[in-house]
Formats: structure tokens, C-alpha cells, sequence
């Protein structure tokens, strides 16, 4: 919890929030791996301290893959040390991968069928997202699932505080958001108990549907 607070309060825009996500968040945002059958290969974008990887680690059976990218050096030497390292010590034929940089430029093969992601799109410029939005896209399999949250009605909250670039901004991410769930399946589910309340975003890729992830 305080490596947490102490890089949030070193890098704000990436880290995105004060606090690491509650276990019951964690719980929602990774509910399709435990009830998924059959092998599965994951990818963890923007993990901290491993909110959700635990969570994940905790989903993983026989033949099934994760691949985690982190862009804080800090927050990988983290879980390197405290999740990963103790984990593949008890499950040593499970092929777990941690990448350090940004999930825009990482160079990963694909076919992924669960994405969690942990970024914190509303501290981000709407041409990144839509760039992250495309990398995620590109390595997910048709009929995939990526899950990430927002917290729920942040952009209501922040409009009054953030002058007229701020509400362009935030109009283009509303944009985004809408054109991306006409052109896949998305449903949301809110989440109380989490600092602040939290709206997990559930997105099923459609068939070789690459769109609305740029303008
Ligand atoms: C809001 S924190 C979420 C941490 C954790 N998943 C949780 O919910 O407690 C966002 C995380 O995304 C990472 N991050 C930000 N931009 C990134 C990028 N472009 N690629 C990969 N990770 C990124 C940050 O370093 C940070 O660890």
C-alpha cells in the first residue's frame, strides 16, 4: 500500500489513482477466468503492486499463460519479488512473463483470451488511449474479453474543475468509449466497495472487428 501511494504521489498520470484497487474489485474484474473452461492465455497491462495479479495467479490451472506489462520499473520489481518469483517456485511448467514498458510499444505475440487492464484512461490523452485501445485489440483473439474499470462518475465529478480543453477531452473519451461499444459487446457492472466506487467495463472483441479504437 505505501509503495503504492508513494508512486502515485511521484507519477500521478500514470498511476492514476491514490490507491491500489480492493480485493473485491479484483474479484469482479476477474471473474470470466475462474469461470472460464478450458486452457487460457492472459495478458496483465498496468498491474502496481498486483491488485488484480493475485487474483489472476489465483485463476491459473494446468497448461494457461499470463503475460504482464508494466510500465514502472518500481512497481515490477515489486511483484517480481513479492507475487511472481514465490509463484513460479510452486508451479514451475506455468509460463508466466513480466514485461517492463509501456503496453503501446510492447512486443508480444497475441492471441490472447482475457486482457485485464489497470490503466487509468482517464488521465490519458484520448490519442493514447485510442492507441492503447488498438494494441489490446490487435493482440486479443476474436470473441476475446478485455475487462478494465473506471471509477464510477469521475468525469461528471472532474467537468467543473477542468476548464474548456479538460471537457474536449473528456467529450472525445465519452465519443470513444460509445463508438467502441457499437462495434463490440460491452456491458458494465458497478462496484461499491472500492476506493472510490468503481465500474468494471467488460469488452468482447467481435469477429476480426478491429474498430473505433482510432478516429
Ligand atoms: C490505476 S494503477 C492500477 C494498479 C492496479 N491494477 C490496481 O488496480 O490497483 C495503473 C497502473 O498502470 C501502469 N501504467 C500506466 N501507463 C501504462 C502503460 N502505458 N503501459 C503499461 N502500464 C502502464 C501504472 O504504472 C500503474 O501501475
Amino acid at each position: 500500500m505505501l509503495k503504492f501511494v508513494h508512486q502515485a504521489i511521484c507519477d500521478i498520470r500514470t498511476t492514476g489513482s491514490v490507491f491500489p484497487s480492493s480485493p473485491r474489485l479484483a474479484r469482479a474484474m476477474t471473474n470470466s477466468l475462474r469461470d472460464h473452461r478450458g486452457e487460457k492465455r492472459i495478458l496483465e497491462v498496468g498491474p502496481g503492486t498486483g491488485a488484480f495479479t493475485q487474483a489472476i495467479l489465483s485463476s491459473l490451472r494446468g497448461k494457461d499463460s499470463l503475460d504482464i506489462v508494466e510500465v514502472n520499473p518500481v512497481f515490477c520489481e515489486h511483484i517480481e519479488r513479492q507475487l511472481l518469483a514465490p509463484f513460479r517456485a510452486r508451479h514451475s511448467g506455468m509460463s508466466i512473463g513480466l514485461h517492463q514498458g509501456p503496453i503501446e510499444s510492447a512486443a508480444l505475440e497475441g492471441g490472447y483470451d482475457f486482457v485485464i487492464c489497470g490503466l487509468p484512461f482517464n488521465n490519458f490523452p484520448v490519442a493514447l488511449t485510442q492507441s492503447i485501445f488498438a494494441q489490446i485489440l490487435r493482440l486479443m483473439r476474436d470473441g476475446g474479453e478485455l475487462t478494465y474499470f473506471e471509477y464510477a462518475g469521475v468525469r461528471a465529478f472532474k467537468r467543473p474543475f477542468v476548464g474548456p480543453h479538460g471537457r474536449e477531452r473528456i467529450a472525445q473519451f465519452k465519443a470513444f468509449t460509445q463508438k467502441t461499444a457499437k462495434s463490440h459487446h460491452v456491458t458494465r457492472s458497478l462496484v461499491v466497495a472500492n476506493i472510490p466506487p468503481a465500474l468494471t467495463v467488460r469488452l468482447t472483441k467481435r469477429r476480426g472487428n478491429l474498430e473505433a479504437c482510432s478516429e
